[in-house]
C-alpha cells in the first residue's frame, strides 16, 4: 500500500484489550479506526458512533469490505483461532492479541495459511515494545551485566480480572505466563532445557475451576543460567512488572512505573506514590509501539518482530509449566511431543 494512505483496521473485541487499541490508534496518524465488531450490539453501536466508523456484531462484516485493510483481533481467546483464519482467508493482515490458540496446530495452521496467502500475522506480545524491558534486552545483548547468570520476572496483575474472564482465559500459564516465557526468549535469545512450575490458588473461584493464582517458575538453560518467574492474578498494591537480570559484570533492573514522580520525606519516612494500577496505563507506550510496528510490517515489509517460533515455543513452555505443576517434577523441555524427534526444529523450514 502507498505509504502516503492511512491504514483502515478492523477492531473485533472492545472489551479491555479493545480499549487500550482504540487508544493506541486514535495516537497513530498513519492508522485509521474503519470498523469496530462486537458480539454486545449496544456497545458496538456506541463506540461506532462516538468513534465515527462503521460496526458489526459478526467479524464477516468488516471481512468482506474491499477498503478494510487489516484487521485486529482482541476478542476472547477461544475466537481468536477462527477469526484470524477467517480474515486471512478473506486476504486480510491480522494482528492477534496473545494466545493464538489454544494448541500447536492451531498456531501452525494460522502461520501456514500467512505465509500461503503472504499476509502479515502479528502476535501481540506487547511487553517487547516496552522502552524499559527493551532497553533491558539491550543492555543484556550488549553485555553490560557481563555472562548472564540470573534473570528474575515478576508479573502480577491489578485489578483482579473477572470470574468470566478468568473461566475462558486458557489458564494462568497460556493467559498471563506466556507472556513472561516471550520476555525470557526476547531479553536471552535461547530456550531453556528444564521447566519446574509450582502453584497454588488462594482465590476461592479460581481454584474451584482448577486454575492457579499463585506460580513460581524456575528454568534452567544449558549453560548454567537460571531465570525464575513469579506471577499472581492480584497485587493489592498495584499492578506489579519488574525485571532483574544478574550477571558477572553487574545488575540490571527494569523496575515498576508509577504515575507521578513525588517522593515526601519526612520523619516518619520516605512516602513514594503508587504505581500504575493496571496495564492500560502501564503499558500504554508498548501497545502504541506494537501497532506501529504492525503498520510498518505491512507498510514497509518489515520483518515480524514475533516469528512463527516465537509463538510457538513460548506456548510449548506454557503447556510445560502446566504439566510440571501437575506432575510436581521438573521437565526437559526437548521431551515435549513437538521436540521430542526434532528439538527447536524451525517449522518454517
Ligand atoms: N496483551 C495484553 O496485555 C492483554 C491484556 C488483556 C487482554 N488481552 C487479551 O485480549 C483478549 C480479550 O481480553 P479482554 O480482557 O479484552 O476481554 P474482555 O472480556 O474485557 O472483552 C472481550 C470483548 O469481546 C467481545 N466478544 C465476545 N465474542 C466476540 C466475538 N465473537 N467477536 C467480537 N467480539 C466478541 C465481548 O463482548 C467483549 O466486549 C484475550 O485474548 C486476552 O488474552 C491481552
Amino acid at each position: 500500500m502507498d505509504s502516503s494512505e492511512k491504514l483502515n483496521v478492523a477492531l473485533l473485541g472492545l472489551g479491555r484489550a479493545g480499549r487500550f487499541h482504540i487508544q493506541s490508534i486514535q495516537s497513530i496518524p498513519g492508522i485509521n479506526l474503519r470498523y469496530v465488531v462486537d458480539v454486545d450490539e449496544p456497545l458496538a453501536r456506541r463506540l461506532a458512533k462516538e468513534l465515527e466508523c462503521d460496526y458489526s456484531t459478526d467479524a464477516d462484516g468488516p471481512l468482506g469490505q474491499a477498503d478494510v485493510d487489516a484487521v485486529i483481533v482482541a476478542s476472547p481467546t477461544h475466537e481468536h483461532y477462527a477469526q484470524i483464519q477467517a480474515a486471512l482467508e478473506a486476504g486480510k493482515p491480522v494482528f492477534t492479541e496473545k494466545p493464538l490458540g489454544s494448541s500447536l496446530e492451531e498456531i501452525d495452521t494460522c502461520f501456514g495459511l500467512a505465509k500461503r496467502s503472504g499476509l502479515p500475522l502479528f502476535v501481540g506480545f506487547n511487553r517487547r515494545f516496552d522502552p524499559s524491558f527493551s532497553s533491558l534486552a539491550r543492555g543484556v545483548k550488549e553485555g553490560e551485566v557481563g555472562v548472564l547468570q540470573m534473570l528474575r520476572v515478576t508479573s502480577r496483575d491489578s485489578p483482579m480480572p473477572t470470574m468470566d474472564y478468568i473461566s475462558t482465559s486458557h489458564g494462568i500459564f497460556h493467559d498471563c505466563i506466556v507472556h513472561d516465557f516471550d520476555m525470557l526468549r526476547f531479553i536471552t535469545g535461547v530456550d531453556p532445557v528444564e521447566v519446574y512450575s509450582v502453584g497454588s490458588s488462594f482465590v476461592e473461584g479460581i481454584g474451584a475451576l482448577g486454575d492457579l493464582d499463585n506460580v513460581l517458575v524456575a528454568l534452567r538453560y544449558d549453560n548454567g543460567m537460571i531465570a525464575s518467574i513469579d506471577v499472581n492474578r492480584f497485587a493489592s498494591y498495584g499492578y506489579d512488572q519488574r525485571i532483574e537480570a544478574f550477571g558477572s559484570k553487574g545488575m540490571l533492573q527494569a523496575e515498576n512505573r508509577s504515575p507521578v514522580s513525588t517522593v515526601l520525606s519526612s520523619g516518619d519516612g520516605l512516602l513514594r506514590p503508587t504505581i500504575e494500577h493496571s496495564f492500560p496505563t502501564r503499558y500504554r507506550e508498548a501497545y502504541r509501539q506494537e501497532l506501529v510496528a504492525f503498520s510498518d510490517c505491512l507498510r514497509e515489509g518489515a520483518p515480524m518482530p514475533v516469528t512463527h517460533e516465537d509463538v510457538r515455543i513460548s506456548f510449548i513452555l506454557s503447556e510445560l509449566g502446566e504439566q510440571s505443576h501437575r506432575e510436581a517434577k521438573p521437565l526437559r523441555v526437548t521431551d515435549h511431543p513437538a521436540l521430542k524427534h526434532s528439538p527447536m526444529e524451525d517449522p518454517e523450514k
